[in-house]
């Protein structure tokens, strides 16, 4: 399938006002700042109000990436959110934005494809508008994961944090260009990052509550000796396909789970750190979210000129990898 033809018309973020430092964790969990800043890499996290829910944040996101479009909401045609803490179950988080925006000629739905949610829904919102039936897409990058955060485990509860980024993407006007895309997927290891409650396998009870089934579960270890590995296959399929190599790659810009999976991936390309963005140390792991706010900071932050040539990386939950590379 040829790649769309599309590009990034512009980009927009929100995180919470509310910092949580690792000094704050060492109150709650046993843990010390030197162990979170060394073994991930996070210094501070956001963390939403109790009133703010994903789509809230996703509204904010989407206000700044639609004024940088100079777009109108009534102009979108399509939204999808990628999120694993949905407001509810339904309806998607895409309708409840929309309804916000007042986006009334859009499309909206979810996709759920935990850390690398954002890449496939920049793939997703791609393939709809190469079908020529769409023009202006926006996709979100929405999470709060704090909802679902268990704050007695200290083996997760460090890593976490509230956000969201979105894009505006249309069809490529000539001055920028998906240039490739790699996505994949195995289920077979799904119950390594899990929330086995309140679902329809089990749905919730007291009982599930109260044995916090309705928590992120991970096995953090062996997870992220997969999660350097796939990351790397995926970029790699990535710049074959686009015929480059790591060299010609203005900025790589990683899902944010851990600055040493980041750094794994950076050696292994053999480029510069300033090459490699990166922003774990101020938001931790916002899953679908990371890459949206990375790119609206880089963006922001003129670390991205037009003809510039970003590539994405990210890996999650499902477990699910993606890449992309795009010419601004
Ligand atoms: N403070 C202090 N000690 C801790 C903490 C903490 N917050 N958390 C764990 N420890 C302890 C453990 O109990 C263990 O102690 P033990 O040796 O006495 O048993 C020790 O530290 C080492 O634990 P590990 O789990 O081996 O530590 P590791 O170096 O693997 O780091 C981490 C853990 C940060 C979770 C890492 O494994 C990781 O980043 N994994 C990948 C995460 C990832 O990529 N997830 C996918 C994306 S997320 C998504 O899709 C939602």
């Amino acid at each position: 399938m040829p790649v769309p033809n599309i590009m990034i018309k512009s980009t927009g973020a929100y995180v919470p006002e509310k910092v949580l430092t690792n000094a704050d964790l060492e109150k709650i969990v046993d843990t010390t700042d030197e162990w979170i800043t060394t073994r991930t890499g996070i210094r501070t996290r956001r963390i939403a109000r109790d009133d703010e829910a994903t789509s809230d944040l996703a509204y904010e996101a989407s206000k700044v990436a639609l004024k940088n479009a100079g777009l109108s909401p009534e102009e979108i045609e399509l939204i999808i959110v990628a999120t694993i803490t949905p407001d509810m179950f339904f309806p998607s988080t895409a309708c409840i934005v929309q309804d916000k925006l007042g986006a009334k000629n859009a499309t909206a739905m979810d996709v759920n494809a935990a850390c690398s949610g954002y890449i496939y829904a920049l793939v997703v919102g791609s393939i709809f508008l190469q079908t020529g039936d769409f023009k202006n897409a926006l996709i979100i990058g929405a999470e709060k994961l704090t909802a679902i955060t268990d704050w007695n485990d200290r083996n997760t509860c460090v890593l976490f944090g509230d956000g969201a980024g979105a894009a505006v993407i249309t069809p490529s006007d000539g001055r920028g260009k998906l240039l490739a895309y790699d996505l994949g997927s195995d289920g077979s290891f799904g119950d390594m990052l899990y929330i086995p409650g309140g679902g329809s396998r089990h749905p919730a009870t007291q009982e599930t509550v109260e044995q916090g089934l309705h928590y992120i579960k991970m096995n953090g270890n062996p997870l992220f000796k997969i999660a350097v590995n796939k990351m790397r296959e995926t970029f790699e399929r990535s710049l074959k396909k686009a015929g480059l190599k790591p060299d010609d790659i203005s900025l790589i810009i990683t899902h944010q789970a851990n600055l040493r999976i980041i750094e794994a991936l950076r050696s292994f390309l053999k480029v510069p750190k300033e090459k490699v963005f990166v922003n774990i140390e101020k938001y931790g792991n916002t899953s679908s979210a990371s890459i949206g706010i990375a790119l609206h900071e880089a963006c922001d932050n003129n670390m991205i000129k037009r003809g510039d040539i970003v590539g994405l990386a990210a890996f999650g939950g499902g477990l699910t990898w993606g890449s992309a590379i795009i010419e601004f």
